[in-house]
């Protein structure tokens, strides 16, 4: 196995970021497994499938390879040969992921695949559950964390970026939303691994943030 380095923590902590400019810095394979959710609900969204049916969400899961590719700012994201980096980077879709990674038949099939990408490079895998259920053998973890207010605004700022019309009223609301499902769900919910090194990014710039994270890094 190659080395591995895993970022967790809440949306909108600077896990993206971060975990982009790292692998770029130290020429790490970047994998991000929240867009894998956010794929796995956009495609049983088309298919036509109930999100709360985890055992066809999951059924779904089990035909899917990704791929991610990092040029300059952007992560391309390709599954089964798609171009999905535009599709899942909505604020609904980021409520969908959530609502499907709740079922554990789902995450079996997720956490798989992220072990597969993983084992074969040393990369940089970025969730929820990282350095406490898909990885635990990691070799470095880190747990971002910030306010919900600054997340929020960070969130509206990216969005509104791209052009979608959200107010930072629903994106906190939407926040504190999923913090909820991430951190009570039954199984691998949000929380930092016992042995992460856990970072607040509330009032830190980035290059701050990764400056702290290479003074672990050997
Ligand atoms: O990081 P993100 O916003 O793209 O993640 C979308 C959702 O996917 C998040 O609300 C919870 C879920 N997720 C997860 O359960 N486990 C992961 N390792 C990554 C994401």
């Amino acid at each position: 196995m190659g080395r591995i380095i895993a970022i967790d923590g809440p949306s909108g902590a600077g896990k993206s970021t971060i975990s982009r400019l790292l692998s770029q810095k130290l020429g790490f394979m970047y994998i991000d497994t929240g867009a894998m959710y956010r794929t796995a609900a956009l495609l049983a969204l088309e298919a036509g499938i109930d999100l709360s049916d985890g055992e066809k969400v999951a059924a779904l899961c089990e035909s899917l390879s990704f791929s991610f590719r990092v040029e300059g700012d952007t992560v391309f994201v390709t599954c089964n040969g798609r171009d999905v980096t535009r599709a899942i980077r909505t604020h609904e879709m980021g409520m969908h992921a959530s609502d499907v990674s709740k079922d554990p038949r789902v995450r079996a099939v997720l956490t798989e695949l992220q072990r597969e990408l993983g084992r074969k490079h040393d990369a940089i895998l970025e969730g929820r559950d990282i350095g406490t259920v898909v990885f635990p053998q990691a070799t470095y973890k880190f747990y971002l964390d910030a306010s919900v207010e600054e997340r929020a605004r960070r969130r509206h700022k990216e969005l509104t970026t791209k052009g979608e019309n959200v107010s930072l009223e629903e994106v906190e609301e939407a926040i504190r939303k999923r913090d909820y499902n991430d951190s009570t769900r039954q199984v691998a919910p949000l929380k930092p691994a016992e042995d992460a090194i856990i970072i607040d990014t509330t009032g830190k710039d980035i290059p701050t943030v990764i400056q702290e994270i290479l003074g672990y890094i050997k």
